[in-house]
């Protein structure tokens, strides 16, 4: 694909707002772009992504420090994503997250760090995108008023118990920031922006500190964009969203590198071969507004509505560039795109419900080392729980289905509402949350738990920890093979495994065990069982005998102990009792 630039002009930088529910997000867009949208909102709350163009002219009419201080912004405008704060739509703000060149992550000064604002701490992290923190509501703090222009001027004005006030607040948000490993420090006090991150107090509401952050924003697209905002040719978007109105099907998206043509076709990554379609209509937002108007073309960074003539199958998440008859070069582009995507030959099986969601899911499953053998989008369905099955034989710590964002698919609803099924649905483990930080500790702790499972099971096989109490009312035989009952009291018991006393006589080894007049391989502690052995004599050698033990050697003994945090209580204090009755040292 061709990078090099059309012009000398860089494109538009995309600054995702994002942060805690309630925080002021919308409010603080609203009052860059001079609009009302957060009135508008049902309940005040934001419930999908929306984008808005704030023209340069706009900002530099907005804080005219830019000018005066010489500022020359070499890029066109702003393109601002506003994401939904509210726990729910975490998905949505992952979308968000991933498409930021910046990020405004917006704290209430009074509320300091909530746990929507750690998320997109962690996400900003992970997708190593530069931010500052807008500290909103200001104006809220106890007896502020506005007593300057600039906010500096007017923190340092304020009365002895505001500012002391102020500075208390401030101070736990930065000890909270650097907790999660970031350096906080109000802007004015900041020396160097590549180390530290920029604190600005501000309030949507009264306008303070508006000015500064617009004017911090541009420094940093200065400072640590040029690079990243050199158009290329040819188109690259991200899909946002599906919107389907009356009849017609919308897909909302943001071009975010190069030129797009209403004429061009294009090509949407999808998991196999990607989507190719033709554009019916093409749309651009409006500057500071929401509505759409037909273009003929657009340029990056843009937010745009299009009607494509094949929009089955398209996801919001998706990549997608320019079609040129070039399938396979494509191929190896969304390759890259979809690198996060890549299995492994054996794994647990991973669904979301977006492209953007699966990756961050992969990548963080990744960081914890979790292998993955199927990823996908959409709810899980019955193929997803073949692959989970296959697993139980071989590999049961991968024999897990996780979610995110996503449930069972109808069929398997309808199915898990039969007892036999879901007795079969259970033995493969399906964790869902639409938190992801909750689903990739509830996976680490199940894999874990199978893990220690397996472990134990493998130390079991080659000897068994058992305790036998003999149950002298059930004497079946006296011998040739001598066959009576006996209850579980620790461990299991297992085919063929040697049988001593309680006094270190070695009794014979387990020929037979009889599980409800069933014959069985092995048994487990609380059940009650015959059992025969053979070359025992019954009246004579167990007569007086309460318990036995099964045998093992010193080596066997001592691999056990190695284990025992593998091993229940009473396995414990059975194995200290075997390692008496046989002299083993401690
Ligand atoms: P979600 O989109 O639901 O996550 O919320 P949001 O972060 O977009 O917050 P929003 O802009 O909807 O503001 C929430 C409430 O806080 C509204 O009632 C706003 O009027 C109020 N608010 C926002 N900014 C300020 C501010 O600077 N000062 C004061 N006093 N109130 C504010
Ligand atoms: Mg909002």
């Amino acid at each position: 694909m061709n990078m090099t630039p059309q012009t000398t002009s860089l494109r538009s930088p995309i600054i995702t707002v994002a942060g805690h529910v309630d925080h002021g997000k919308t409010s603080l867009l609203d009052n860059i772009r001079k609009t009302g949208v957060q009135e508008t909102e049902a309940g005040g709350i934001t419930q999908k992504i929306s984008f808005t163009r704030v023209p340069i002219k706009n900002i530099e009419r907005r804080c005219p420090l830019i000018v005066e201080k010489g500022i020359k912004l070499e890029f066109p405008g702003f393109l601002f994503i506003d994401t939904p704060g509210h726990a729910a739509f975490s998905h949505l703000r992952k979308r968000g997250g991933s498409l930021a060149d910046i990020a405004i992550l917006v704290i209430d000064v009074n509320e300091g760090l909530k746990p929507q604002t750690v998320e997109v701490l962690e996400m900003l992290k992970l997708n190593k995108v530069p931010f500052i923190i807008a500290l909103n509501k200001i104006d809220n703090i106890s007896g502020w008023k506005q007593q300057a222009e600039a906010v500096k001027e007017s923190i340092e004005r304020q009365s002895v118990n505001t500012k002391l006030q102020f500075d208390e607040k401030v101070m736990i948000i930065v000890g909270s920031l650097y907790h999660h490993g970031f350096h906080a420090t109000l802007f004015y006090e900041i020396k160097d922006f590549s180390k530290e991150l920029a604190l600005v107090p501000c309030s949507a509401r009264t306008s303070e500190g508006i000015k500064e952050l617009i004017l911090t924003i541009c420094g940093l697209s200065q400072k640590f964009l040029k690079e990243k905002l050199k158009p290329g040719k040819e188109a690259k978007g991200v899909i946002v969203e599906i919107k389907k109105e009356k009849t017609m099907e919308y897909c909302e998206a943001i071009v975010y590198d190069g030129d797009l043509s209403v004429k061009d076709e294009i090509a949407i990554a999808s998991f196999d071969q990607p989507i190719i379609t033709k554009i019916r209509i093409l749309e651009e937002i409006e500057p500071a507004s929401f509505k759409f108007k037909p273009v003929n073309k657009v340029s990056a960074a843009a937010g745009i509505r299009m009607q494509l003539v094949d929009s089955k199958h398209i996801l919001p998440g998706m990549p997608f560039v320019i079609f040129k008859n070039n399938v396979e070069e494509i191929k190896k582009e969304f390759k890259k795109d979809l690198t996060a995507i890549k299995t492994d030959a054996q794994g647990i099986i991973a669904k979301a419900d977006s492209l953007g969601s699966l990756e961050a899911l992969l990548t963080l499953l990744r960081q914890e080392k979790i292998q993955i053998m199927s990823a996908g989008i959409g709810a899980i369905n019955k193929k997803d729980i073949v692959v989970a099955k296959s697993n139980l034989e071989n590999d049961s710590i991968n024999a897990i289905i996780a979610g995110f964002n996503v449930g069972l698919d109808e069929e398997l609803k309808d199915e898990s509402k039969s007892e036999e099924k879901n007795r079969e649905l259970s033995k493969v483990r399906i964790i869902t949350h639409d938190v992801i930080y909750k689903l990739i500790e509830q996976i680490v702790k199940t894999q874990k738990e199978r893990a220690a499972q397996l472990q134990k099971e493998r130390l079991m096989e080659l000897a068994t920890i058992s305790k036998l109490k003999i149950l002298k009312n059930f004497v079946f035989r006296n011998s040739n093979p001598a066959v009576f009952g006996v209850r579980i009291e620790a461990g299991k018991l297992k085919k063929n495994i040697p049988i001593m006393s309680e006094r270190g006589e070695q009794i014979s080894h387990v020929k037979d065990i009889q599980e409800d007049k069933q014959s069985v391989e092995h048994s487990e502690e609380g059940k009650e069982i015959a059992i025969s052995l053979p070359g025992v004599n019954f009246e004579r050698q167990l007569k007086d005998v309460d318990y036995l033990y099964s045998d093992m050697s010193q080596q066997q003994f001592k691999r056990f102990k190695e284990n025992k945090d593998l091993l229940t209580t009473r396995e414990l204090s059975a194995l200290q009792k075997i390692g008496e009755i046989k002299r083993f040292k401690k």
